[in-house]
């Protein structure tokens, strides 16, 4: 199938020129400023309309068993609300079940995946022990293409490992040449401040928020940046959500360390005063880490104008509202910890980002697909529109107005019973959407369901072809 897309103007992290985008097959053919003569099977007419690399969403989590349920969007359902919103890749987390082998979680996943996406897809793995018997398997996961691993300092007794479990990992990540993803925050003190905020009666969702102090993800992203200085690994911090943890992202790389840093639409977007919805409402945004104070946004988006901020994922962790964050309707500690988003991730930050003057169009393609392409083994097949890419495309029309809800057909597909962003109405928005040549949404409407494939990801700086 030749797929010719005609008068767009194409932008890539670099790039902004008018220009048709011939599709051949799976791959992008030719790029010009007329390819009329071409011969295509079909045509699609891009005036007035941004020509987009795939959005990459780098932190999904779809048939995640966690806080006792498991989250609602599968990989077929993820992956389809995400392409509605213009990402056509995303790394996922297999999950290291504690005391068994890393490859058995990594067949899992893949089991989950399997015939389900349809959008592309690939796996970080999650660490929950290393005992050194298990560190050769770090190295078989890389030839698996699994080239990034998640640890956490948080969820004690869940999810939880230790410092000497971190620095074990790390070295042996950096050994072979892969990168560590952290989630940075000292869960061994929250732990305790959660435990004397119960007992003082302290159960609603808000206290989610006011048992998490932003000092805490702050020392976890310190220590973390400083286990990986000395173990020499490259290190990316998932879901920062507040200036105290980006002034320590900023010491680090003042002196040199290689960490880059992820945040999410809900850290920019949305601030802790929404826990103080009547009832249980402030369960829908029980995350981790939780919602901020508002001015920390104004420091965030510095961030990623100033390149502190590397990548903007969602952490899409979706529970309906309904019987799964109902679990915590006696105590927050119960609620499960995530909220959805995969679907509104390239409107959001197109509208708070580009329409509202904080970051050039560039560099929203490098935000939503370009950078976490590079940092995780996927460039140059994905993240750019370049001869011989793979023709991940969206066509997106920065004019477009829409209202996000749950009871708007265009704005949620997800498989959850509320959105995070009830009536917050955004400018730019995902219009056709080709995952490897296959035109899987035409204006807005459904026109391929699967497909989606498994990537193996290339080592930290290699390329991907
Ligand atoms: O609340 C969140 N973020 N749930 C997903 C798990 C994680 O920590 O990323
Ligand atoms: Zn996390
Ligand atoms: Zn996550």
């Amino acid at each position: 199938m030749r797929t010719l897309i005609k008068n767009g103007r194409v932008v890539t992290a670099t790039d902004d020129y008018f220009a048709d985008v011939l599709v051949d097959g799976e791959t992008i053919a030719q790029i010009g400023k007329d390819l009329s003569s071409a011969t295509a099977d079909q045509v699609i007419d891009a005036k007035d309309r941004l020509v987009l690399p795939g959005g990459i969403d780098p932190h999904t989590h779809f048939d995640m068993p966690f806080g006792g349920t498991v989250s609602a969007d599968d990989f077929e359902t993820g992956t389809l609300a995400a392409a509605f919103g213009g990402t056509t890749t995303v790394i996922d987390f297999a999950i290291q079940t504690k005391g068994e082998s890393t490859l058995k979680g990594l067949e899992t996943w893949h089991a989950k995946a399997e015939g389900k996406a349809t959008i592309d897809y690939a796996f970080h793995m999650i660490i929950t022990d290393m005992p050194y018997e298990r560190l050769p398997e770090m190295r078989r996961l890389r030839d698996e293409g699994i080239t990034s691993y998640k640890l956490f300092m948080a969820y004690p007794g869940v999810l939880y490992v230790d410092d000497g479990v971190l620095y074990r990992s790390f070295r042996q990540a950096g050994e072979n040449g892969t990168r560590i993803c952290m989630h940075a925050e000292n869960g061994i003190v929250i732990d305790e401040i959660i435990k004397a905020a119960v007992e003082d009666g302290k159960v609603e969702p808000k206290w989610h928020a006011l048992t998490r102090p932003t000092r805490m993800e702050a020392e976890g992203v310190h220590r973390a940046i400083a286990i990986a200085e000395v173990a020499r690994v490259p290190l990316y911090i998932v879901h920062l959500s507040c200036s105290d943890a980006l002034e320590e992202v900023k010491r680090g790389r003042a002196r040199g360390v290689d960490v880059v840093a992820e945040t999410c639409p809900q850290y920019l977007f949305l601030d802790q005063t929404i826990y103080e919805r009547d009832g249980f409402e402030g369960a829908k945004w029980v995350m981790t880490p939780a919602l901020r104070e508002k001015w920390n946004q104004d420091a965030l988006w510095q961030g990623l104008k100033f390149r502190d901020l590397e990548t903007i994922a969602t952490d899409h962790c979706p529970f309906c509202f309904k019987d799964q964050k109902e679990l915590g309707k006696d105590s927050f500690t119960k609620i499960p910890n995530g909220a959805p988003g995969v679907e509104n991730r390239m409107s959001l930050v197109y509208d708070g980002g580009v329409a509202k003057g904080r970051i050039s169009l560039n560099r929203f393609v490098e935000l939503t697909s370009t950078a976490a392409a590079k940092a995780f083994g996927l460039f140059p097949k994905k993240g750019t529109i370049a001869v011989g890419s793979d023709a991940d495309i969206v066509i997106f029309d920065p004019e477009r107005v829409e209202t996000i809800s749950v009871d708007n057909p265009r704005t949620h597909h997800m498989n959850v019973d509320y959105s995070a962003y009830e009536g917050v109405t955004v400018q730019g928005f995902t219009e056709t959407v080709l995952s490897r040549g296959r035109v899987i949404v035409r204006n807005h409407k459904l026109e391929t369901k699967g497909g989606g494939r498994f990537v193996k990801r290339a080592g930290t700086g290699e390329l991907l072809r």
